[in-house]
């Protein structure tokens, strides 16, 4: 049952190999020492984890981070993205210096995205830089954030908006945690996967629609294969495009809408489900602009229901407040907000050739409206 993913990017002048190795399978958690001692091997072991996860799991990561390097510490931050912040940045920076770790130890992040990120950007900063092991346990992490090595933390001004580039030594995505995930975390991180097939693959998209009361219900086959094919689809994108110059753009399909709708829901609505109904607006706005063949917003919004994920522009928020907040978003560069759309599910659009298109705020409004439940 157990699949394997390989992340490769070009090298750059002196280096003798880049790229990193995604396990997805059940069980994989118990069977970790021998695969942190081939790809990781560490003289000491930093568990970062969050305080959900910590007594899920915990014990049996350190369990085998000692028995693969003889020496391993858990640390422990309240879980929760108010906390992925320079506070505990520095504080878990400063547990690590306390403790006495060095440049022979490597970090393990085990969680979700929240964790991903911030012991990522520990990992990343630590003494320049030490190597570091995802171990995602929630959907998103395991479909999209633990994958392509972006780092980092949130600030007042924002998401994401310190952070450093740094990719994994190693990725191991243990299915069975997903069974402690409460369901509209999992529903929320699927609709990554949704996004996956609109942007690159068809049959894809078609397989995980039929497919998603087998996933919903987490049978082990096709959760292994839903990873499994959108870490692909995203390991491509990323090969091609390690820091988001061109092609990495076609991810953020749903998102500029997306951002705007979670911000202004004041993240009440969990990302995902954010970017589900930003996925249906832009997917109304490919429309309106002739890029999108027709159908298309249809289709997604489909799909999304099948996942029981929103599909409609919540009544009590206003039009004009979203595209001002598309504006702000960190992607628009130079003021300008470029939406990356679709010509039709599994074609991601060239745009005006770097897969960013402008949109007119007519159009944007008249699709947001068009999204109305
Ligand atoms: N680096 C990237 O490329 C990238 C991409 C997308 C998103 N992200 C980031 O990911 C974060 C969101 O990730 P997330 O949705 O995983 O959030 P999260 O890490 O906060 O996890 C959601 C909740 O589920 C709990 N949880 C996770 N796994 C569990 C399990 N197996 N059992 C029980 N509880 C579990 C967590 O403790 C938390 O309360 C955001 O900060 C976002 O910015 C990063
Ligand atoms: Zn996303």
């Amino acid at each position: 049952l157990e699949a394997k993913v390989n992340v490769t990017f070009p090298l750059t002048p002196g280096e003798r190999s880049r790229g990193y190795e995604v396990r997805i399978g059940p069980g994989l958690m118990d069977d970790l020492a021998g695969h942190l001692r081939s790809r990781c091997p560490a003289h000491r072991y930093a568990v970062i984890t969050d305080s959900n996860l910590s007594p899920l799991f915990g014990e049996r990561v350190l369990e085998q981070a000692r028995e693969a390097s003889g020496s391993a510490d858990l640390f422990v931050f309240p879980a929760g993205e108010a906390n992925k912040n320079r506070e505990r940045w520095a504080e878990l920076s400063d547990q690590l210096l306390t403790a006495g770790f060095g440049r022979d130890a490597a970090v393990l992040a085990l969680g979700g995205g929240v964790v991903g990120d911030l012991a990522g950007f520990v990992a990343a900063t630590y003494l320049r830089g030490l190597p570091y092991i995802q171990l995602p346990t929630s959907a998103l992490a395991m479909i999209d954030s633990s994958v392509g090595g972006k780092t980092g933390v949130d600030t007042p001004a924002g998401k994401n908006l310190i952070g450093a580039f740094h990719q994994p030594e190693l990725v191991v995505a243990d299915i069975d945690t997903l069974r402690t995930l409460p369901q509209p975390e999992l529903r929320s991180g699927l609709a990554e996967a949704v996004k996956h097939g609109v942007i690159t693959d068809a049959e894809y998209f078609d397989w995980i629609v039929s497919a998603s009361p087998a996933i919903l219900d987490l049978a082990p086959e096709e959760v292994v294969r839903v990873v499994e094919r959108s870490v692909r689809i995203k390991a491509f994108v990323v090969g091609e495009d390690e820091r988001e110059g061109g092609v990495r753009k076609t991810l953020n399909f749903g998102h500029t809408i997306g951002h705007a709708v979670e911000a202004l829901s004041g993240f009440t609505l969990l990302h995902g489900e954010a970017v589900a109904i930003g996925m249906v607006v832009e997917g109304v706005i490919g429309e309106k602009t002739a890029i999108s063949d027709a159908g298309t917003a249809d289709r997604v919004r489909d799909a999304l229901r099948r996942f029981g994920l929103p599909n409609h522009v919540p009544r009590d928020m206003e039009a004009d407040r979203i595209l001002e907040l598309t504006r702000v978003d960190k992607k628009a560069r130079a003021g300008r907000v470029e939406y990356a759309l679709v010509e039709r599910i599994g074609t991601a659009s060239r745009g005006t050739g770097s897969y960013g298109q402008p949109v007119e705020d007519e159009v944007v409004l008249a699709a947001i409206e068009a999204c109305r439940g």
